[in-house]
């Protein structure tokens, strides 16, 4: 296992109170508490009297790690008051459930119980995660509510609309737990980006050789999902346009799923007005079958002669057009990456190329990069694709041009 701690990833380092009110989506709670604790952040729960009824405070403490909290006087706190000290050095209070009894607390600014009032005296951020039937969520007064805490500066997160535990579909329902975890992660990401559209291609292409069969490569697509992700977090608007893979598209991103290197270029260049940068992630095939055959090649025992044309240089492309956005392409060398990727980066005309050698990320989890830019080459520690993505992501928006 590598030695990360170096690398600040995820919410490493961060302290989360979890607040979990009275709904039968506290039982997520659960699941959202170790979802937390995996992305490295110290948790403490503490929940209302109602939340307690539907899972234990036990139950969060061995999720968690921390006792969870219930009332004033549960427990030993050295000073006696655990309203103040346990949101002190914390990052985010983050209530979910949040019922819409604990909103209209909220709201009013009560401090009847020790989750309502750590929120009072709180002075870090409040995020509520609502969760509650759609009727008493399109009610008057929870709306009254919620644009209170809104105009406050409290975060909403959801409701997602759909089915509900009462039987019935609407808004809602809390945020899934992944779904939360992704907004915490955003919350805490600088907005770099914001106002600027990002185009990214990621992916394999799969060139076409006959119905059903074709010439493709075993390019994951997780650095341009990462890189699509890390994007979206900092603020930008991101279309990822992405050849076949085996991801989920990342939240708040605008996925367009092609096949081909020709279907690629077509989407990359419909979605070219108003586009501030372009980063070529994808494997994209040198070449295609100069004639896809219309039926299933039958198998004889003679040799078979495949003819293949050059694909479309994407990247190069869009580099040249005359208002091009900042391009950023990839570029993976089997040796001397130094020379190669920065005679690339030149021969493209790009302001910033992302090096790695092969074999050292295609596929996993982690790579080792270099950025080449015009200030020259820029080692990043080996690391996951996530943290990678957002130290390349931090780059482009130190060297963008101001709008
Ligand atoms: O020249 P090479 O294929 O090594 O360049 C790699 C870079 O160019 C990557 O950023 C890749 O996404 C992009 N590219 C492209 N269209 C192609 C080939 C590569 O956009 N047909």
């Amino acid at each position: 296992m590598p030695d990360y701690t170096y690398v600040i990833d995820g919410l490493h380092g961060r302290r989360i109170v979890l607040g979990v009110s009275g709904g039968i989506a506290a039982y997520k709670a659960a699941e959202l508490t170790r979802a937390i604790g995996r992305l490295g952040a110290d948790v403490h729960v503490v929940l209302t009297e109602a939340g307690a009824r539907f899972v234990t405070p036990m139950t969060f403490h061995a999720l968690s790690g921390n006792r969870a909290w219930t009332g004033f006087q549960d427990g030993e706190m050295e000073d006696g008051m655990p309203h103040i000290t346990l949101g002190r050095r914390t990052d985010a209070i983050l209530v979910a459930p949040a019922s819409a009894n604990f909103i209209a607390r909220l709201a009013a600014g009560f401090a009847n119980d020790l989750l309502s009032a750590l929120c009072l005296a709180r002075d870090c951020p409040l995020l509520i995660a609502p969760a509650m039937n759609r009727q008493m969520w399109e009610n008057p007064a929870t709306r009254r509510n919620v644009e209170r805490l809104q105009a406050d500066g409290v975060t909403l997160l959801g409701p997602a609309v759909g089915e509900q535990a009462c039987g019935e579909t609407g808004p809602g329902r809390m945020l899934e737990p992944e779904a939360l975890c992704e907004a915490l992660l955003a919350f805490f990401t600088p907005k770099l980006l914001a106002g600027r559209k990002v185009v990214l291609t990621a992916g394999p292409t799969f060139e076409a050789i006959d119905p059903v069969r074709g010439i493709t490569n075993s390019s994951s697509g997780k650095m341009g999902y990462a890189l699509a992700t890390a994007s979206a977090r900092a603020g930008a608007e991101v279309v990822l346009v992405s050849g076949p893979v085996a991801l989920p598209a990342p939240a708040g991103v605008r996925r367009i799923e092609v096949t081909s290197a020709l279907q690629m270029r077509d989407e990359v260049f419909a979605e070219m007005t108003g586009v501030d940068v372009f980063i070529a992630v994808a494997a994209v095939a040198d070449y295609r079958p100069a004639e896809p055959a219309v039926r299933k090649v039958k198998k004889s025992g003679a040799a078979l002669h495949l003819q293949l044309v050059p694909n479309p240089d994407i990247l190069a492309e869009v580099a040249a057009l005359p208002e091009a956005p900042f391009c950023v392409g990839f570029a993976a060398e089997s040796h001397d990456l130094d020379a190669y990727a920065e005679g690339k980066r030149q021969a493209k005309r790009l302001p910033m190329l992302v090096g790695n050698l092969l074999g050292d990320g295609l596929g996993g989890d982690e790579n080792t990069v270099v950025i080449y830019d015009e200030e020259g080459r820029h080692p990043l520690p080996r690391a996951p694709k996530t943290y990678l993505a957002r130290r390349i992501v931090e780059r482009i928006a130190r060297l963008l041009p101001a709008k």
